[in-house]
């Protein structure tokens, strides 16, 4: 395998792990380039890293050869994937925030690849809500995580917090770098966000859409290869570099953005779009007259972005995918949806639970032959499921 992995070892004991970690990336022709906190130094010799990995080890933010040689920005961009392991319960929570104060935590604020990490450290600390915290901000931001294990620890308790072994970090990797080629040349449009539509220059009617779970398809598509061109509504976000991100603020927006494209092989439409927008939204700020008597506002309907998608007669993507956000029989509606707006799979969620804004997702995957009901998973699993399973069915 023509692959290059920068490992970070952290500060824990279970950086002993790393060594054998090393060997079995290089035994299966994957480079390893390394990086070593200053406290994993306490538990592993840079000598022994460097005989294994065969490269020299970097350590020093502020070395002017290292920086001469290979500067932190070039480490951070040369490989095709960053594993942190251990990841300590400290280096979790730097990363969390974006602390850059040495070598390692530089290089993961810099690092524009995919990062994975294998956790590492006492139960307690695993458990603390700070930690809980920090996994479900690095999570939402699209980190790959791998482990913990449950089982007795170096410091005699008992629990999760085991770094994983290090052939199921190896097997999370050659996982990582097969499904890394999965949408390898296919081009994915993804909606994501809610739309606006004005009432006049300062209202708008809008809804309660995060984005987040568009913008984590987007995150996946990306790391599986793809073209993304992510078409958004205004959101609190930051779409992931590499993304083409067309932002609108309208239905009509919207869709004239998606219209545009050409040659796309899957569209997924995320965006909570407004079915419905003012008909003639005032061209100055609405006054109140002497009694102040609230104004009536007329409706139009919105044009459907997945039904014009999903029927376009000409340059249809190969698989159009719809979400269908409900309150009550979800699955029924879902297959209604399915059929009324002509799509191939719809992924349909109850939305009465709390399921905006929020980093958790429980969706049923409906198809005209199937229904799958999924567990409540991170938004980011979310996305990556769908996104192999759209490359299946794409093959
Ligand atoms: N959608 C769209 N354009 C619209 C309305 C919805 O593209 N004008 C898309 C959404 O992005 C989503 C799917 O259609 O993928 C279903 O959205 P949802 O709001 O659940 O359904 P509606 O079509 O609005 O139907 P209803 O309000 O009756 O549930």
């Amino acid at each position: 395998m023509d692959k290059k992995v920068l490992l970070i070892i952290g500060g824990g004991i279970a950086a002993y792990k790393c060594l054998e970690l090393i060997r079995q990336l290089k035994a299966r022709h994957i480079g390893v380039r390394v990086i070593m906190t200053k406290a994993a130094e306490e538990f592993v010799t840079p000598l022994s890293v460097a005989s294994l990995s065969g490269e020299k080890v970097f350590n020093d933010l502020f070395s002017l050869t290292d920086e001469t040689e290979m500067g932190h920005i070039e480490l951070s961009r040369s490989a095709d994937l960053v594993v942190v392991a251990p990841a300590t319960a400290d280096l979790l929570a730097k990363m969390a925030v974006g602390i850059a104060n040495d070598l390692a935590t530089t290089t993961l604020l810099a690092t524009n690849k995919p990062v994975l990490i294998a956790p590492a450290m006492n139960v307690r600390m695993w458990e603390h809500v700070a930690t809980r915290r920090n996994l479900a901000t690095l999570q939402a931001d699209g980190i790959h995580v791998v482990g913990p294990n449950e089982g007795d620890m170096a410091c005699g308790e008992f629990g999760f917090g085991r770094m994983a072994e290090p052939l199921e970090i190896v097997s999370a990797i050659e996982k990582f770098f097969r499904s890394s080629k999965l949408l390898a040349g296919k081009h994915v449009l993804i909606t994501a966000g809610p739309t606006r539509e004005p009432i006049d220059p300062v209202r708008y009617i809008s809804n309660h859409s995060s984005g987040k779970q568009g913008y984590a398809l987007a995150k996946a598509a990306l790391d599986m290869g793809a073209t993304v061109t992510l078409v958004s509504g205004q959101v609190e976000l930051k779409a992931p570099s590499g993304v083409k991100l067309i932002k609108v603020e309208t239905a009509d927006q919207m869709l004239a953005a998606c219209v545009d494209l050409k040659n796309i092989d899957l569209a997924i439409c995320a965006a909570a779009v407004a079915d419905w927008k003012v008909e003639n939204p005032a061209g100055q700020k609405m006054k109140k007259d002497a009694k102040a008597t609230p104004p009536s506002i007329s409706f139009a309907a919105n044009p459907d972005i997945l039904k014009t998608l999903s029927t376009a007669k000409t340059g249809r993507a190969k698989l159009v995918v719809g979400f269908a956000a409900e309150t009550e029989n979800v699955v029924q509606n879902a297959q209604e949806k399915l059929k009324r707006k002509g799509c191939d799979m719809i992924i349909a969620n109850d939305v009465s639970e709390g399921v905006f804004g929020t980093n958790k997702n429980q969706v049923h995957v409906v198809t005209t032959t199937t229904v799958e009901p999924w567990p409540a998973l991170n938004k980011s699993e979310v996305a990556t499921r769908i996104l192999e399973l759209c490359a299946t069915l794409l093959k």
